[in-house]
């Protein structure tokens, strides 16, 4: 199978790829790093993107920066950092890369366990988080050619203790069951899920 992966390079992607690197032909993209680049928050460098790599199998976005920070500060520009990144970049990377993907193909997106168990100061990502869960609800009944999507929707992860300080009480994920999220969108039937990985 032929499978982009989009941030490959990053705390979740790199546990992801070495998940599916056996027997499968993976591409791995980042803003900086990776065998090919792109920002998602520009649609004409996921265009080109796409061009340069051709049809593909599956897709799978562990990448998109949003604010995390007070809502009684939070201003409308620092609340569009998500939306243009996390969210529309998500987003775009699916109604771009219907396109190109192949019959029977996939999509998975990463969201967050936010939308549904929210902290301090994640107003922000908590709303993207829902907003991409819906969206893979409701694409999944449009997309043509048995083209499958799902969100995946970790806790904190274990490998990421910066942000341990404001998910009290949580566990965080070990990487091995976020990273076997993503093989079961991928190597699963199943379409318009929102795993939460808690
Ligand atoms: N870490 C957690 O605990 C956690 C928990 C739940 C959900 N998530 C979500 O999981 C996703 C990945 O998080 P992470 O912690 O693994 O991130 P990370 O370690 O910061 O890695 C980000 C990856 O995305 C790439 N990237 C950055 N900006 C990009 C852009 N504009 N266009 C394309 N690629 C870009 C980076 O490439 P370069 O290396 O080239 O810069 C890198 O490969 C995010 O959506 C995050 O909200 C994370």
């Amino acid at each position: 199978m032929k499978i982009i992966i989009i941030g490959a390079t990053g705390t979740i992607g790199k546990h992801v790829v070495k998940a599916l690197e056996t027997g499968n032909e993976i591409i791995k993209v980042g803003l900086k790093s990776g065998d090919h680049q792109v920002d998602i928050s520009d649609t004409r460098s996921i265009r080109n993107l796409f061009e340069k790599v051709g049809r593909f199998d599956a897709l799978i976005s562990t990448t998109g920066d949003a604010h995390f920070g007070p809502l009684k500060d939070m201003a409308d520009s620092e609340f569009r950092i998500g939306l243009n990144s996390k969210l529309m970049g998500q987003i775009n990377l699916v109604l771009i890369g219907q396109h190109y993907i192949n019959p029977k193909g996939s999509f998975t997106l990463t969201s967050g366990s936010l939308s549904e168990d929210p902290v301090t100061f994640g107003a922000a990502v908590s709303a993207i988080n829902g907003a991409l869960d819906s969206f893979v609800k409701a694409a999944a009944i449009e997309l043509e050619n048995n083209v499958r999507i799902n969100a995946i929707g970790p806790d904190v992860v274990e490998e990421s203790p910066q942000y341990f300080p404001y998910f009290s009480g949580h566990i965080p994920v070990t990487m091995r069951r976020v990273a076997q999220a993503y093989v079961k969108s991928v190597l699963g039937a199943q379409t318009g899920q929102a795993y939460k990985v808690l």
